[in-house]
């Protein structure tokens, strides 16, 4: 995989994903949207990925947001559909993906950086993070799911007033408010991610597919989680990963899962 502003390494099986654009404080254009809906879809696709990691490079900023220089001119109809497209190709893919997505919150991460942690399936960060959605100081709203998500993540009345003050929360409040689960050192961000990545990995993969689109599915208008969640229960019955499960419990050892 190569790619203009995404670095990708596979390490013990979990896929990490890092955004390269330093220098733009890995601001997210087109491009990198683009690159990352490609990352995302070929880790998921490979059956020795487990997990994925994503994370920005550089030492100040996970994402400082959507690449600003790219939309200030657009219309109406562009900027519909630059979200429409956006959130169809990653925010949306991301979020029900099979494989879980872990967030590693290394810096700023703010409108677009916020709202990939955010469709991530769950966030730690750096002790140096900063995280907001400061659209309406462009005289814009979030569009990449935003509105949505951080009511769900941390309640209505804190996403009204983090949004309508453009403001930004440390990583700290973050934990408070359970917009992420760890607060860590900048250099144990990555060790700790890849330690909750390695702990996930040793269970069913096809059990956590299921288990994810279970939880989205509250989320979702019309469907209804709970039926979801006894359907997708029943399927569990019919996987190996589950003859492999209760067998090793039953046989008392530690399961090997074929991930099918
Ligand atoms: N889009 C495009 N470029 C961005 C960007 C964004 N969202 N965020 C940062 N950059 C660029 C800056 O323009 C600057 O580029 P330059 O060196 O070519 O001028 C570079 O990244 C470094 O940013 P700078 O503003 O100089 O760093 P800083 O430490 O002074 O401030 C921030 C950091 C994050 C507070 C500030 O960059 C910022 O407010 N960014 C925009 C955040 C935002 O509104 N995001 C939501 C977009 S919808």
């Amino acid at each position: 995989m190569n790619f203009e502003n995404l670095q990708i390494t596979i390490e013990n099986g979990c896929g990490i994903i890092t955004i390269n654009r330093p220098k733009k404080l890995n601001a997210l254009n087109i491009e990198t949207i683009e690159e990352l809906h490609d990352a995302f879809e070929t880790l998921d696709a490979n059956n020795a990925v487990k997990t994925i990691i994503i994370t920005g490079s550089g030492e100040k900023a996970f994402v400082a947001g959507a690449d600003i220089s790219e939309f200030a001119h657009f219309s109406v109809d562009e900027g519909e559909d630059l979200a429409r497209n956006g959130q169809e190709i990653l925010f949306d893919f991301v979020e029900n993906l099979s494989t879980p997505v872990i967030a590693a919150v290394n810096g700023f991460a703010l409108g677009g950086g916020l709202e990939l942690a955010m469709a991530s399936h769950f966030r730690i960060a750096s002790d140096n993070a900063k995280m907001g959605l400061p659209e309406v100081s462009l005289g814009v709203i979030p569009g990449y799911g935003g509105t949505q998500r951080l009511a769900q993540l941390v309640g209505k009345g804190r996403a009204m007033e983090m949004v309508m003050t453009a403001g930004m929360i440390s990583a700290e409040e973050a934990n408070n408010f359970g917009l992420v689960n760890h607060v860590t050192t900048q250099e144990e961000l990555l060790p700790l991610a890849l330690k909750i990545a390695s702990k996930i990995s040793r269970n069913s993969t096809v059990a956590i597919s299921s288990a994810i689109k279970a939880i989205n599915a509250n989320y979702k208008d019309g469907v209804n989680g709970f039926e979801t969640e006894i359907s997708e229960f029943g399927n569990c019955f019919g996987t190996e990963d589950f003859k492999e499960g209760t067998t090793a419990f039953l046989e008392k050892r530690r399961a090997d899962f074929p991930g099918k």
